[in-house]
């Protein structure tokens, strides 16, 4: 029997008397949020406010289940946080004593799946917020909401008036967290898991194994971590905390076990697992390496048969991730008892004896009663059709695999490490406009996911590369394909990213602890100045420029600044409202003047904490291009404030300077070349271009 879907009596009487239709909507109210995932739904009436005082009460009337209990009491200490509010954390269980009332149908799945039913409603009026959800799933998404709707006016804080009906667009909606290549404390993973609820991400996919490290104990094969981890690895106490922690925050947690290539750190302990005799010892570099489990040998299915029923229970979530990723035919080709296995088996091609690997693989998965998912190389004609592809190496494996009828989720587009920008991330659509999927091809697509891989993170960096660009993905995956606009997005990463430090997530402290550990002071004022306008190189520069191994301490300028960089965005605004409202010339041409007297100065600042800080090179060399660009900007500044413009020569020889001063300083490049081109074409111009 279904329970009905409405709150106690008394309540409704009370929310009949208030009509919200009735109610005039403010869209411009809208625009002055900071929700980040836009909800699906959301009328505003800035007509009012609930405000939030001492005598704020939660309360949650019809049931009791933990997880509510506990996340409504993280929501309290979070809500005293934010309004310094001495609030009571006892909850009400009469709806009417409640300033939040959260009123929730059931609590949901045993074990959440990827069709949990995540919607919710939030109505605020003047008397109190009504969450209701159908599981204690869908009321943790809108307690987030209802969380980044706390607005701080002159004389305290409140709520504005608002009606939304939510529901996420992907019901697969992810982080990949790479914990082999450097190992991810508990800590790091737990806070990390706290801001993706943050921003309603559901999935975390845990990249355990790879070829440098086997990152979680077996009981059963105890040389996986003993001879494969270097001594970095979870107990499995310590995975069951982390499981039910992603679980009280409505996050389902994928263990990825990459096989049959990246697999290295499994025969160190078991080198008769691989396909080649070894000895076999983890990788301290980055290479691509040609090791790889032996399809052909029984043995390795009766270990892996063992391994999984072992893990199975660990892993609640009904799929396991098995990779598939970049298998190094060489692995296969020197063996010539795979050659003589393939020709019995009629198999043609290495593609065929991974696929053999693969459907093995299913089928003991299958008996454990759990789904394949894998990287978008597992896409064979033999492959079973209940598996998940992950589309990594371009978003057409994801449309091959949907026309074949796979379901799929899309990664190409969503690489942390490519230190792309917020914006690039945010118009990459799983399914974008224009798509010629039809719908039930549409369907398979069960959403994205963003991935954090780990050669380049440790656990003091990890967060500022993860977030607030996260927030941005997981915007794309939770709200209407029509939410594009990117200055808006940008205005409400701004608030979010400081939202998900408060949650715990440590990149804004984070780059800051680093400048003061190589500045070796904490007078970092020039250092944090010059980090809002560089951005690190790309991945491909960045392995070609210095490649790391597993020794290097990653405590680089570059491994400190992050994408996005403020002033590049900030210094592109300011250019589109000089070229746009002549009016309101001389006062922007102010402004400019002193950002580039400014950029002049933090050279010889940063020149002089190098003097005793060797590892601030990188930052001495940006900074020398950064005063360089700015005395570029101050010229181009007076000749668009008045006289003839600029000359020929003059214009082409500062796009020159420019084009050399673009260039990566060590890990880093300036952000703001873009912008003073548009500065020193403009003086070039016309005075009717430019404002004058
Ligand atoms: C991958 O990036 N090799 C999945």
């Amino acid at each position: 029997m279904r329970l009905s879907f409405s709150i106690s009596l008394g309540f409704a009487l009370f929310t009949a008397a208030v009509p919200l239709a009735a109610q005039s909507f403010d869209s411009t109210a809208v625009a002055q949020l900071s929700l980040m995932p836009m909800p699906a739904s959301i009328h505003v009436d800035s007509g009012g406010h609930l405000p939030l005082t001492a005598s704020f009460r939660l309360a949650v009337p019809r049931f009791k289940d933990g997880r509510l209990t506990r996340a409504a009491d993280r929501a309290i200490t979070r809500l005293a946080r934010r309004t310094g509010l001495p609030l009571a954390h006892t909850i009400a269980r009469d709806s009417l004593l409640g300033t939040l009332v959260i009123d929730v149908r059931g609590p949901g799945e045993t074990v959440q799946s990827v069709d949990e039913d995540e919607s919710y409603t939030l109505d605020v009026t003047t008397f109190r917020a009504v969450l209701r959800a159908p599981t204690v799933v869908g009321a943790l998404r809108g307690l987030e909401t209802f969380q980044q709707l706390v607005t701080g006016a002159g004389s305290g804080y409140a709520i504005p008036l608002a009606h939304i009906v939510d529901r996420p667009r992907f019901k697969w909606r992810g982080l990949l967290i790479d914990v082999s290549r450097h190992f991810e404390p508990v800590d790091v993973i737990e806070r990390n898991l706290d801001a993706m609820a943050a921003v309603k991400l559901n999935v975390l996919h845990w990249h355990l194994s790879d070829d440098q490290g086997f990152r979680i104990e077996s009981k059963r094969y105890p040389k996986l971590q003993d001879l494969g981890s270097g001594g970095s690895y979870y107990t499995q106490t310590q995975v069951r905390e982390i499981v039910a922690y992603a679980r009280d925050r409505g996050i389902r947690v994928v263990p990825e076990f990459d096989m049959p290539g990246h697999s290295i750190s499994w025969f160190v302990g078991y080198p008769s697992l691989a396909s080649a005799p070894g000895p076999y010892t983890l990788p301290t570099d980055y290479n691509f390496t040609a090791g790889a489990f032996d399809p052909t040998r029984e043995s390795v299915y009766r270990f892996i048969t063992r391994f999984v029923a072992e893990m199975a229970p660990v892993f609640p979530d009904k799929y396991w991730h098995i990779g598939g990723d970049e298998v190094d035919a060489r692995a296969w080709e020197a063996n010539t008892a795979i050659h003589r296995f393939m020709r019995r088996h009629k198999l043609n091609d290495f593609g065929a004896l991974q696929a053999y690997f693969n459907k093995r693989l299913s089928r003991i998965l299958a008996a454990q009663h759990k789904r394949v998912i894998g990287w978008d190389e597992i896409l064979h004609p033999d492959l079973p059709h209940d598996v998940v592809v992950q589309s990594w190496r371009g978003q057409g494996s994801l449309f091959t695999a949907a026309a074949q009828g796979y379901s799929g989720i899309l990664s190409a587009g969503y690489y942390l490490d490519a230190m792309s920008s917020a914006g690039q991330h945010y118009a990459v659509d799983p399914i974008p406009t224009g798509s010629d999927l039809d719908s039930a091809q549409a369907a398979r697509v069960l959403g994205g996911e963003a991935c954090m891989w780990g050669e380049l993170v440790t656990p003091e960096t990890i967060d500022s590369r993860i977030w607030p660009r996260t927030a941005a993905i997981a915007e794309r995956l939770w709200s209407p394909a029509t939410t594009v606009n990117v200055n808006d997005m940008y205005r409400r990463l701004a608030a979010v990213s400081v939202e998900l430090a408060d949650v715990g997530v440590h990149h804004l402290s984070g780059p800051d602890a680093l400048w003061r550990l190589i500045a070796q002071t904490d007078r970092i004022a020039p250092l944090r100045a010059l980090q809002r306008v560089v951005e690190p190189v790309s991945l491909g520069q960045r392995m070609h420029t210095r490649r790391p191994t597993a020794f290097t301490p990653l405590v680089q300028p570059g491994d400190i600044v992050t994408p996005d960089a403020a002033e590049g965005r900030a210094l592109s605004a300011l250019l589109d409202t000089l070229f746009r409202d002549p009016s309101r010339g001389a006062g922007l041409r102010d402004s400019l003047a002193t950002i580039f007297s400014e950029w002049q100065a933090i050279a010889p600042a940063i020149a002089t904490l190098h003097s005793r800080a060797p590892l601030l090179t990188d930052a001495d060399s940006a900074a020398a291009a950064l005063a360089a660009a700015g005395a570029i900007g101050a010229e181009a500044l007076r000749y668009l404030g008045g006289g003839p413009p600029a000359a020929g020569m003059w214009i082409s020889d500062r796009l020159a300077q420019l084009d050399s001063l673009a260039a990566p300083r060590g890990l880093m490049r300036l952000a703001i070349i873009p912008q003073l081109r548009r500065l020193v074409l403009a003086a070039g111009a016309t005075a009717a271009t430019t404002g004058q």
